[in-house]
């Protein structure tokens, strides 16, 4: 039997049970699986022999599938893939690395290795129509709205790889979709700006390509900087997966119908723009621009507290992290090397983030309900610091991301468990009743 599902299957022998007593006495017992990591889960499923649903906006205590990709401890600050700690991914391996490791569920060997890196290499390019495409949008549109179009689109131009079913199919959309991603994301970029489209550079990395389409243009010659490729690579490594995010469980719910890989992905940016999820690295920066001084940070944390206008401290809370976000302490570090090598460590956003992250931690309203900063907390003033606009930065976590989500709707497609996503609802509307004519 194939590791995971050996793994699946061992999860699922129960040991133990719990039982349910319903208020006409009737005892509902229910089978209890121990997972590989974390708490135990109850198989609710045998509620509908009885007529009867589970109510949990916000899926706070559901889980919605099994997985063997992604690991998060929010009590602890752990976060593992595919067992490894972020940290030392972050530290040690590159971001095509960790594709692989995500996509494979091991890490690849030098052979394996190049024969990925060769095949994500040669799917970088786009066709001309993708160009032409992106030239017919508003040239103030934001990079996500134009991303979330053309990645939709890329069904229209690349049908042969769409039949779900097929693993090779499968695997071949997987990667062209890693590959093409950031190429869109950049010429979004520089068609929003007025420059020609650079083309990939497949002798580069991953980071340093990206950094290429970006900055460079026709006219000169563009060398990256070594310290901010590195910083890049982290940005694209921490970001790369977060077990059932939102955008994660969207990209489930719609590969779940069977969709082609590339609506799914679609839908998965579609979601993650929102600020409370990967928009919030750019909600950050504005929120530090409005702040504008470090004297001005205490009335801004008054007007959170006292919940003005809905207002949060964005960059700060976690759904899941309740102690701290391990990819904020790796972000702070690349943050501190960053700043110092390009000599910004006297930048007003940084020292107004510093001060907004020391007051807030130690303010009581924050201690209570447990809310540190987040991984976003820190990405956008690096991102600002290697000359990403602020725009861009939701289509950067959405490039990293890529990798996340096709890992997902790879899973969910090989799992014996697969149908389609379909939520239940607790009615509040109208009862029955009865319309009068409404013919005149
Ligand atoms: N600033 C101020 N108060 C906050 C914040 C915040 N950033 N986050 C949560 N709270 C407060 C809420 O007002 C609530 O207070 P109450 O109990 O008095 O009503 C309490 O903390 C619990 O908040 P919930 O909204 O229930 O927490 P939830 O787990 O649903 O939300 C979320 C998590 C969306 C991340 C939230 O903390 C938030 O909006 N943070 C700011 C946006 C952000 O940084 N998002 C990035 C997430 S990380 C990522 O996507 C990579």
């Amino acid at each position: 039997m194939k590791k995971d599902l050996y793994q699946l299957y061992e999860a699922r022998k129960a040991k133990k049970h719990a039982t349910l007593i319903l208020p006409d006495g009737q005892k509902l017992e229910m089978p209890m699986y121990s997972p590989a990591l974390g708490p135990d889960v109850i198989d609710i499923s045998s509620l509908k022999k009885v007529d009867l649903f589970t109510y949990d906006p916000g899926f706070v205590a559901t889980a919605s599938c099994s997985s063997g990709v992604t690991y998060i401890d929010g009590d602890r600050g752990e976060l593992l893939y595919r067992g490894y700690p972020i940290e030392e991914l972050a530290k040690k391996a590159t971001f095509l690395q960790t594709c692989y490791l995500l996509y494979h569920g091991e890490m690849p060997t030098p052979a394996q290795f190049k024969t990925f890196k060769h095949t994500v290499t040669r799917h970088t390019m786009v066709t001309e129509r993708v160009v032409d495409f992106i030239k017919g949008f508003d040239t103030g549109a934001h990079p996500m709205a134009v991303m979330i179009a053309v990645i939709g689109a890329l069904a229209a131009f690349y049908h042969e790889w769409i039949d779900v079913k097929d693993q090779a199919s499968r695997n071949e959309s997987a990667l062209r979709l890693v590959a093409k991603v950031p190429t869109i994301a950049a010429m979004s970029y520089k068609y929003s700006i007025g420059q020609p489209v650079m083309y990939p550079q497949n002798n580069y990395g991953f980071a340093e390509n990206f950094l290429h389409m970006m900055f460079a243009t026709p006219c000169e010659p563009y060398k990256s900087d070594k310290v901010l490729i590195d910083a890049l690579n982290r940005i694209f490594i921490l970001h790369a997966d977060h077990e059932q995010n939102a955008s994660t469980s969207t990209v489930r719910l719609a590969g779940s119908t069977n969709a082609n890989p590339f609506a799914c992905i679609s839908a998965g940016i579609a979601s993650l723009w929102g600020p409370a999820h990967g928009g919030a690295n750019e909600a950050v920066l504005k929120m530090l621009e409005e702040i504008g001084e470090v004297e001005n940070i205490p009335e801004y944390i008054k007007g959170v507290k006292a919940g003005v206008a809905g207002k949060r401290l964005m960059g700060f809370g976690h759904r899941v992290y309740k102690n701290f976000d391990p990819r904020a302490n790796v972000m702070r570090d690349t943050c501190h090397q960053v700043l110092k090598h390009l000599k910004l460590h006297n930048d007003k956003t940084f020292k107004i983030a510093l001060e907004l992250e020391r007051i807030a931690l130690e303010d009581e309203y924050f201690i209570k309900r447990k809310l540190y900063p987040n991984v976003d907390f820190y990405s956008g003033i690096v991102l600002r610091a290697i000359g990403i606009p602020t725009s861009m930065f939701t289509a950067i976590f959405a490039i990293s991301r890529t990798i996340g989500w096709v890992t997902h709707w790879n899973e969910q497609h090989k799992d014996p468990e697969f149908r389609i996503g379909r939520p239940r609802q607790l009615y509040v509307g109208d009862k029955r009743r009865k319309l009068t004519s409404t013919k005149r």
